[in-house]
């Protein structure tokens, strides 16, 4: 598949400290960032004091790896990776992708004890939303993307951070058949309109979901004009979304509530943006109970994708 969206928004690994916005002066790094516009404060920079060392354990009682904020300034540098995410790499250094995970979290209302829980990460990237639910304290997290670990760093990351993530290659529509369980958070940000089957997707998430899953998406609803409101689901053949060919449908809020009823959930959250012009939303929902809705009231019944390949136990095929 294509990952142009990603590739177009992310920074280059190659790309010197000087092009990343790494200065050093005083002894204070300063990471460059790629905040979305209508990030916090209009802030595009973060600082630290260099030398500062952090570490830990995890949440199996293992002695974290200790890492400065040298090393992970450095680690910036040399990675030959996309970062498509900015989040807190180690205390004060933030990485310097586009996509703000601690956005993300905060209008997800994501808890800030995730204690005893399990958690999905689908469409993972870089892994920094699932280092997060690692911090807030959750007993499992496992990050899944179509792509191979290489291309966004996430192996590297891991072995970084000492972090208990396990990495899974894999497609959303055949996820129910390699993991067999369902998670109590699922959460699948920026990766809907990317895909040429979003029922079929949001499906997987019902047999992936044991609480609640969240769901982050391109909306349609600023382009619908007298539709607005209405459950209308908007097809790009080609580039037309962001001139980006691996984007393909964008619903509208009230299409993706619906999409979300029928397939066995019930929505409880809703919030888009920018107000006068909504193109993105995240709608959180809870599994409903029973079988999915659409499964009483049509002879439809669950299509399931075949394994491309077999995964071997460090989540490569
Ligand atoms: C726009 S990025 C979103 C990254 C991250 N979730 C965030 O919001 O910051 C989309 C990600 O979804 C992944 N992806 C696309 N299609 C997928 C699929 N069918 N199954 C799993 N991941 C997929 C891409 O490889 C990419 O890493």
């Amino acid at each position: 598949m294509e990952l142009s969206t990603c590739r177009s928004r992310c920074t280059r690994g190659r790309a010197t400290a000087e092009k990343r916005g790494i200065e050093i002066e005083r002894g204070t790094v300063r990471l460059g960032s790629h905040r979305p516009s209508d990030s916090r404060n209009g802030k595009t920079k973060a600082s630290l004091t260099v030398g500062r060392v952090i570490g830990g354990f995890n949440v199996r009682g293992e002695e974290t790896r200790v890492a400065s904020a040298d090393e992970a300034a450095a680690l910036i540098e040399r990675s030959k990776f996309l970062w498509h995410q900015r989040f807190q790499l180690v205390p004060g250094v933030f990485t310097p992708g586009v996509s703000d995970v601690g956005y993300l979290m905060d209008i997800a209302e994501i808890p800030g004890d995730l204690a005893g829980m399990t958690v999905l990460d689908i469409g993972t990237t870089n892994g920094g939303a699932a280092f997060e639910f690692e911090r807030r304290g959750a007993e499992r997290v496992v990050a899944v993307d179509i792509a191979d670990a290489s291309l966004f760093g996430i192996s590297e990351l891991i072995a970084f951070l000492g972090s208990t993530v396990e990495f899974i290659r894999a497609s959303v529509y055949e996820l129910p058949a390699v993991l067999r369980e369902p998670f109590d958070l699922v959460v699948f940000w920026g990766v809907l309109y990317h895909l040429r089957h979003p029922l079929l997707a949001l499906d997987s998430l019902r047999e992936l979901t044991a609480g609640t899953v969240s769901i982050e998406t391109a909306i349609a609803d600023h382009e619908l004009g007298a539709l607005r409101g209405r459950p209308c689901v908007r097809f790009y053949r080609l580039g037309e979304l962001a001139e980006d060919s691996s984007n393909w449908f964008a619903p509208s809020v009230a299409a993706l509530c619906e999409w979300l009823y029928s397939c066995g959930f019930e929505p409880t959250k809703v919030h888009s943006w920018p107000s006068n012009y909504p193109s993105r939303a995240i709608v959180n929902a809870l599994v409903a109970p029973g079988q999915p809705e659409y499964q009483g009231v049509s002879y439809e019944r669950p299509i399931r994708a075949q394994l491309i390949d077999q995964h071997d136990g460090d989540g490569n095929r």
